[in-house]
């Protein structure tokens, strides 16, 4: 997503029209968690090692969750009304290394302020290695109802090109020690593409996950990030860049393994044992619905108002402690730039887009493209009606492609 955008008022209100539309629609809060004990080589996300951050405040995982509230207080007084949450979603970095206390607090403090739909999803990501049996139980006892593990990979090998420090098994007792603190709603996270890793090594990583009866499954590509050690290896020679053929082969690999395991597709990288453990906070963002990002580097939306705050933990801390937004920029996104986001965020699932978009955004074109995807295998009518196209497998190995043509 590119970083530029207009200017965000010291306070972050919003304008009227986008808070007159609050509470009509599922509403989120993603919390991020901007903290790791050493950063894998391929990743970019928003996170600090502690020798990286020192000792500011805010800017260590201690003082994360003061902040965390500040910013609630923040987005309570610009919604100006508690608008019930429907899901939240702990994110990171990795939220494991939180001591559950905190995390309970912030959680509480989410439902004082606004209340927390019965039933709401409250997910966290976790490191295996930090997602002791002790944070477990605690996260469990503070009302974290779904848990999503970073596998990645159950080959040594593959694991050591990632830089993951992984004891062998630990994804294992991770698995159990969530099942036994209480944990019904269980997911895996696995990347492929790994420079050296073969279809058979990929073979071995979904049988291991598969062994672990995870409810979930994501995924993903393994993108090389510019700017990370694992792009400075790739350019230097000492890994080979992805494969697309294989990362094509592994794709169709991952979706017949796991649809035969009773996983079914609901997004391009997501497959789910039912719908009801389909992520219901990514969902919300697949359906552009309206979010609060808190933390660092955080990104929220609110009805075609989307803003995303500075990225340092203590300057983050620090603009809250002082009463104002800690929003770097944000943008207001016109009709047409929301309808080629629906388009393209609903292609990425099975609900789909909505043909109404596609004519509106391509115009004369659209009935010849669709007919010639459908005729080509890549598209299908998503749904009775056909008011909605999804992409078909053939479709889904070719997505990005596909979609151009649509928008
Ligand atoms: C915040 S991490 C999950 C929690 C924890 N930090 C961990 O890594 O175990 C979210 C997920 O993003 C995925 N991810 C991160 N960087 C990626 C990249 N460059 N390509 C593909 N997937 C990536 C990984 O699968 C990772 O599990
Ligand atoms: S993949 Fe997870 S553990 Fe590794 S650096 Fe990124 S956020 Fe941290």
């Amino acid at each position: 997503m590119q970083h530029q955008g207009d200017a965000t008022p010291a306070d972050g209100r919003l304008p009227a029209p986008a808070l007159a539309a609050v509470g009509s629609r599922p509403f989120g809060i993603y919390l991020h968690v901007p903290f790791c004990v050493t950063r894998c080589g391929y990743c970019d996300f928003t996170t600090y090692t502690a020798t990286e951050l020192g000792t500011d405040p805010g800017a260590t995982l201690d003082t994360w969750a003061d902040a965390a509230l500040a910013e609630l207080d923040l987005a309570r007084r610009v919604l100006g009304t508690a608008v019930p949450v429907t899901s939240v979603f702990l994110g990171g970095g990795t939220p494991s290394l939180l001591d559950p206390r905190d995390l309970g607090r912030v959680l509480a403090g989410i439902a004082e302020r606004f209340g927390l739909e019965a039933g709401a999803e409250v997910s966290s990501e976790a490191n295996p290695e930090s997602a002791t049996p002790e944070w477990l139980a605690g996260a469990r006892a503070a009302g974290v109802n779904r848990l999503s593990l970073g596998m990645q990979s159950a080959r040594p090998h593959v694991l050591a090109v990632l830089d993951r420090v992984h004891t062998p098994g630990r994804v294992a007792t991770a698995v159990a020690d969530a099942r036994a603190a209480g944990f019904a709603n269980l997911s895996l996270d696995l990347i492929y593409g790994t420079p050296s890793e073969s279809l058979s090594d990929w073979d071995a990583s979904l049988d291991a996950a598969l062994a672990l009866r995870p409810d979930h499954v994501s995924a993903y590509a393994l993108i090389v990030e510019p700017g990370t050690r694992l792009a400075a290896r790739i350019a230097r020679g000492e890994v080979p860049g992805p494969d697309d053929d294989l990362m094509a082969a592994m794709y169709e690999r991952a979706d017949d393994r796991l649809e035969a395991a009773g996983l079914g597709w609901y997004e391009l990288s997501s497959w789910a044992r039912d719908e009801h453990v389909r992520s219901r906070h990514n969902q919300l963002y697949w359906a552009d619905a309206d979010w609060w990002g808190v933390g660092p580097g955080a990104h929220s939306h609110v009805r075609g108002v989307r803003w995303w705050n500075v990225k340092h933990p203590a300057t983050w801390a620090q603009r809250l402690a002082a009463g104002a937004s800690p929003a770097a920029e944000r943008e207001v996104l016109d009709e047409p730039t929301r309808r080629l986001e629906r388009i393209m965020l609903g292609l990425r699932t099975r609900v789909g887009a909505e043909r109404g978009d596609i004519e509106a955004a391509i115009g004369e074109r659209a009935a010849e493209e669709l007919a010639a995807l459908e005729a080509q295998g890549f598209l299908a009518p998503a749904d009775a009606s056909s008011g909605r196209v999804r992409l078909t497998r053939r479709g889904r190995l070719l997505a990005t492609a596909v979609t151009l043509r649509l928008t």
